[in-house]
């Protein structure tokens, strides 16, 4: 495949109102090439729509190096297409010499050194970042309202697309329990509610849950009678505790945290996807609908590490690059995240 073979098949899978931000951030960069003669390794986990994100980067006259495989799950092919498009993959002697700016995800390669700064994509991998800050300026891309595009909307559809995949088509009336409230629960309760199904979440923590969604006293008793169970708690062994009622129950398991949640008792022929991220069975993990917002404010992170001079810290996207962000996308999208955001307020316990 040459390389004008890849960007057509990469323009043909994620046309540009497939990814609006993206798309002005590589025609506005590809004029201006603000980041010539800059080196930036990116980690966003490596799918092919992240492909188009590093075109973005290469545009604007970076020399794009692709970090992946040490903490996230990669597509191959993916990883294949990677030199045809003239991006670099760093070997443990081009890592220990830096980069300017490190775009990083789950604190995968915050050992490696940035003379400019980071930006990490992820919560948890902010807490790796907390000493680094102390030395060099950290974005924390994660606490951006965009991120919620991907984190809440995007995995909510990956959820329902990864059922699809396994010929679970009708929500409709059914009984879902979802384990985690945060922000991934969140989205996934939202979608199932928008899908028809009757909601219950189990959290320890009792958070407030979103409208159309009960926070569950007496999980088993719900989990026998489930049609659907999902977790996403990013702890490990989460619903073991619940194994026996799960087991007795006819449900559909799904996993949507990195770890196996459901533990050791449920085998993992019982969960889809062998308990695996449950969407991570899709060729496209995440829709490009929903992330590339998020790839784009990433990228805009290094552009403005190049331009400004920041202190040692950490601190959250400019406002306005958000705004310029969302001013790029289609109202229905901006809807959705509003409808999503207004879900947020309502609440009931059983
Ligand atoms: N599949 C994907 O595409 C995708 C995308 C992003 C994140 N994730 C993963 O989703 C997981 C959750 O991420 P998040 O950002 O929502 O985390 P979060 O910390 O915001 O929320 C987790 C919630 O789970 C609750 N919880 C903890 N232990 C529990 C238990 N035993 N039972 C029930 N609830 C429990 C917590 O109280 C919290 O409210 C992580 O593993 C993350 O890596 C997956």
């Amino acid at each position: 495949m040459t390389r004008q073979e890849a960007e057509a098949t990469l323009a043909r899978d994620y046309p540009p109102n497939d990814c609006p931000a993206l798309t002005a951030q590589h025609n506005a960069w590809g004029q201006a090439r603000p980041l010539a003669g800059l080196t930036v390794l990116d980690a966003t986990p490596l799918f092919r729509n992240t492909l188009v994100k590093h075109l973005a980067l290469q545009a604007a006259g970076a020399e794009v190096w692709v970090g992946y495989g040490r903490a996230m799950p990669f597509d191959p092919i993916a990883a294949e297409m990677t030199p045809v498009l003239r991006l670099k993959i760093p070997d443990a002697a081009r890592l220990a010499q830096g980069f300017d700016v490190v775009l990083d995800c789950a604190a995968a390669f915050s050992d490696i050194p940035a003379r400019l700064g980071y930006a990490e994509l992820t919560r948890s991998g902010i807490a790796g970042y907390r000493t680094i800050a102390k030395s060099k300026p950290v974005f924390n891309v994660d606490g951006s309202r965009i991120k919620t595009f991907e984190t809440a909307l995007g995995t909510g559809d990956g959820l329902i697309r990864g059922l699809r995949h396994f010929g679970i088509n009708d929500l409709h009336g059914k009984t879902a329990v979802v384990f985690g409230c945060g922000k991934v629960g969140r989205g996934i309760l939202f979608r199932l509610a928008h899908e028809g199904a009757h909601c219950f979440v189990v959290d320890p923590a009792r958070p407030l849950p979103p409208q159309d969604v009960t926070l569950a006293n007496d999980p088993d008793a719900l989990l026998r009678r489930a049609d659907l169970i999902v977790t996403a708690t990013g702890i490990k062994d989460a619903a073991a505790s619940h194994a026996p009622a799960i087991l007795a129950s006819h449900a559909i398991l799904a996993n949507m945290g990195v770890e196996d949640e459901f533990g050791p008792t449920i085998p993992a022929d019982r969960v889809l996807n062998a308990k695996a991220p449950l969407n991570f069975v899709l060729t496209d993990p995440t829709r490009m609908r929903y992330i590339d917002p998020t790839m784009a404010l990433h990228n805009l992170v290094a552009l403005r590490l190049a331009q400004t001079d920041f202190a040692p810290g950490l601190f959250l996207p400019d406002p306005a690059d958000e705004s310029a962000i969302l001013a790029s996308l289609p109202k229905s999208l901006v809807d959705e995240l509003t409808a999503f955001e207004t879900a947020q307020q309502g609440a009931s316990h059983v």
